[in-house]
């Protein structure tokens, strides 16, 4: 008990601020994601086969709130640890390889495109409405490309 509260403690006191905001960071993203893609795939696998209706049970706009707050931290921590990432490799005298940034922007189209179909099907516009008409289906592509960004995400891990 004392040995593993000793090392949490020399872990902690070797942690300068900003390791502590990266840390933050990447666990709001990863929070986000669960959010979006989560709220997305219990839509696609639960609700949805019972029509929109099932779907909002009446609070439509409270999780068109939920997905403006994931999608806020998605973009917010997901530009922060780009910067973070490329500034490292660049203090270490290299930089990320084309291959990662072909991907990393792959990633960050499917990611606003996940987030578009998240808003759209949430929202309260005509245009909404047209989109909620065909829910099963956009659900299945959100749902795709959310597995898309994951297994991307993945490989950008093996690439710095
Ligand atoms: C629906 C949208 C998105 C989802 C579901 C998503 C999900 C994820 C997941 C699961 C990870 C792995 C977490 C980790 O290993 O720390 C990740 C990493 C990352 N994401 Fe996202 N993300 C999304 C959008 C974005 C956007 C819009 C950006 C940039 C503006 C972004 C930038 C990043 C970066 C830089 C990483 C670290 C990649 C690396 O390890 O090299 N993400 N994302």
């Amino acid at each position: 008990m004392n040995t593993t509260h000793d090392a949490a403690a020399l872990i902690l006191a070797q942690m300068t601020a900003n390791d502590i905001i990266n840390i933050v960071s990447r666990a709001l993203h990863i929070l986000g994601a669960i959010m979006l893609g989560g709220g997305l795939f219990y839509m696609k696998a639960v609700l949805a086969p019972k029509g929109a209706d099932a779907c909002f049970a009446g609070r439509r706009e409270i999780w068109a709130k939920w997905v403006g707050v994931a999608t806020f931290l998605l973009l917010a921590t997901g530009v922060y640890n780009f910067l973070v990432i490329n500034n490292g490799v660049k203090a270490d005298g290299g930089k990320l390889p084309s291959t990662y940034h072909a991907l990393f922007g792959v990633k960050v189209l499917v990611g606003l495109g996940v987030m578009f179909l998240g808003a759209v099907l949430a929202g309260k516009t005509a245009a909404a409405e047209k989109f909620r008409a065909n829910l099963g289906r956009w659900l299945n592509l959100a749902w795709a490309g959310v597995v898309a960004i994951v297994v991307i995400a993945a490989v950008l891990r093996t690439l710095h």
